[in-house]
């Protein structure tokens, strides 16, 4: 917990310079606990802080962590090639926090342009290189609609292996259940380049759509559009950590130590 001036605080939330930031309170543009501060060094405790700039309401967060439904035809690069970015369907200020040259948000790895589904983003380092780590293992759930019907063996030669072309050791999935003719429900824990297609033309089949379901125990909203964002609650956070065994958490989980599982 920390007190910090207003201006700080803006800053650190990504309405722009401290200068920029400073003006902004002075102009009598933001407003905090249902008032006006235009003292932009008041000082506030900032963890929980609800705010307003400029009509927008914000919430305080020391590290961002929220989750985006991925709409087809949207890259997961800064900078994209052929369909615009992911990160144009973000508020500025979290594109902008913490400022520099590796300012805002980072994707937790890519989805294709033409995938959809759950995709997490953070300015948290550790966060995004534990989330990404083959080591940690974290299953990700993918609804895949084929082209052509699915079969027993198909389903089999997944569970067991495929050779994908640039590595000789086989990939299998950890779960692999036909929910239709054309429909499987596939849960990897590695993330290859391309791996759900690819394990797909591995077993002579091909992907026609291709949907990001769950990560961990994290199952995208039913309520959350594509094109939506929200921030993680501090229950989102500790699902993802503690896919399986949800009798592994402390019974109270509490603030302190969902972000401790986060890190
Ligand atoms: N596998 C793919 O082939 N594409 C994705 O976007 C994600 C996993």
């Amino acid at each position: 917990m920390a007190r910090m001036q207003l201006q700080d605080i803006l800053f650190s939330q990504g309405f722009g310079t401290r200068r920029v930031c400073a003006g902004l309170v002075q102009q009598g543009m933001v407003i905090v606990n249902g008032a006006v501060c235009d003292d932009a060094a008041a000082d506030f405790e900032a963890q929980g802080l609800h705010f307003a700039v400029q009509g927008v309401a914000w919430e305080y967060h020391e590290k961002a962590y929220l989750m985006l439904h991925k709409p087809t035809a949207y890259e997961c690069s800064q900078k994209p090639s052929m369909h615009p970015s992911i990160y144009t369907l973000l508020p500025a200020p979290i594109r902008q926090r913490g400022g520099g040259a590796a300012a805002g948000v980072q994707a937790v790895g890519r989805l294709d342009q033409d995938t959809t589904g759950l995709l997490l983003l953070s300015d948290d380092g550790k966060f995004i290189h534990r989330m990404s780590s083959p080591r940690h293992h974290v299953p990700k759930v993918y609804e895949v609609t084929v082209k052509h019907p699915v079969d027993a063996l198909q389903v089999q030669k997944l569970l067991e292996g495929v050779v994908l072309d640039d590595d000789p050791k086989p990939v299998r999935a950890a779960a692999c259940v036909q929910t239709g003719e054309l429909q499987l429900s596939l849960t990897l824990t590695e993330g290859k380049y391309h791996q759900v297609k690819r394990m797909i033309a591995a077993v002579s089949n091909r992907v026609e759509l291709l949907h990001r379901s769950r990560i961990g125990g994290l199952l995208l909203p039913a309520d959350l559009a594509a094109g939506q964002w929200r921030w993680l609650t501090v229950d989102d956070l500790a699902s993802i950590s503690a896919p399986v065994s949800a009798a592994a958490l402390p019974d109270t989980l509490n603030e302190t130590s969902a972000a401790t599982l986060a890190r």
